[in-house]
């Protein structure tokens, strides 16, 4: 698996690393059995980066990760949590105070004295914007509560006013083939900054998957099920904004597009982590077959498959179906 240099930070992490919203919530049922072999398995397929919150599950997947690395002594695995959504997203609760409350909450789930990275979960620009912002996560890394900080953001406009911030580590956004937005100026940004981009969402919810049909339904508690309008949070966090129909259409035009033996979430992670400026896709994993594909998937990045013929169809398929709709909106 290949490692890259995490920012600034001395620290590298996969191309390929794990999300872990569903071992938390929002995905339907994920037991502690079940949580803890998909860590197993991605830390056994060289993945070196646990992408988590302190609010999914209301801890239970910083728990998990806490408990998974404290049995496997000499771990190399970057833990990058967030902050920012215990409360309302109103502009006077991310105040220093509350920023030490919610790093000690993360530090005792996480059982560590510093945390590796901590970024704001998806903040109000003005919050992006405030120089206080800053001023009190560089107290943070002062205090020895965490070692680097990093946002994230929903849209492009967000993501080029952190980059633009000379201590933030990394920037996390939405990229995949049906959301192209961050080529046009974040990655490039980013790259020039040394600022490391997260690809969040990457699999667009699992539309990605090239599995479902028309037919498929999601579990009552699933946001893939009470999200699709964005009744519960942002629109885009749900197959990535994308009505479902268009997106399956979407999908079977791409896998259409691919070599046999090359499946289409293999294909996409690996053209994602292939774009100039990204540093790590995160893939959110519910069991151990979808952990061990996803970071198997990094061996197309070395294995002579034709990134770049996938990139074309990317763009036709985006431009046709999907850009008129989602371009302007993140
Ligand atoms: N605001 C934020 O900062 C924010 C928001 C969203 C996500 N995130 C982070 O980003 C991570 C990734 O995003 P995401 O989980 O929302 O979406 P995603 O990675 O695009 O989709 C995950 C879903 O894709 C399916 N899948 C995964 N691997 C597969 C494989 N190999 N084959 C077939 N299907 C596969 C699974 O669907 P099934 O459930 O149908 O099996 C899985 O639940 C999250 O876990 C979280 O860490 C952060």
């Amino acid at each position: 698996m290949q490692q890259r240099a995490l920012g600034h930070t001395r620290r590298s992490v996969s191309a390929i690393g794990l999300g872990t919203w569903q071992l938390g919530a929002d995905w339907g049922q994920v037991s502690e059995q079940d949580a803890a072999a998909v860590l197993a398995a991605s830390a056994d397929s060289g993945v070196t980066l646990f992408d988590t919150a302190d609010v999914y599950g209301d801890g239970r997947s910083e728990s998990f990760i806490g408990r998974f690395l404290a049995a496997r002594a000499g771990h190399d695995i970057v833990v990058a949590t967030k902050m920012g959504r215990r409360l309302a997203q109103e502009p006077e609760n991310y105040t220093p105070e509350n920023f030490r409350a919610w790093t000690d909450r993360s530090r005792a789930n996480l059982g560590v004295e510093t945390l590796d990275l901590v970024q704001l979960h998806c903040p109000p620009s003005a919050v992006i914007d405030d120089d206080a912002t800053y001023e009190a996560l560089d107290e943070l890394v002062a205090e020895g509560r965490i070692a680097a900080y990093g946002v994230s953001v929903e849209t492009s406009a967000q993501a080029l006013a952190a980059i633009a911030r000379p201590h933030v580590t990394n920037v996390q956004i939405i990229f995949n083939p049906f959301r192209l937005k961050p080529l046009d100026e974040v990655l490039p940004a980013a790259e020039a900054a040394g600022v490391a981009i997260f690809a969040r969402v990457p699999l667009a919810s699992g539309l990605l998957s090239g599995r479902y049909t028309a037919q498929t339904t999601f579990a009552a508690d699933d946001h893939r099920s009470y999200n699709r309008h964005g009744e519960a949070f942002d629109r885009g966090e749900t197959f990535s904004g994308v009505d479902f129909e268009v997106g399956l259409k979407a999908a079977a035009e791409l896998a259409a597009s691919l070599p046999s033996g090359v499946t289409l979430p293999a294909a996409t992670l690996a053209w994602i982590a292939s774009r100039r400026g990204v540093t790590s896709v995160i893939p959110g994993a519910r069991n151990v077959a979808q952990a061990q594909a996803n970071a198997a998937a990094a061996a197309l990045l070395d294995d002579g498959f034709d990134v770049e013929a996938f990139d074309r169809a990317v763009h036709e398929v985006y431009d046709r179906d999907l850009r008129a709709a989602i371009h302007p909106l993140w």
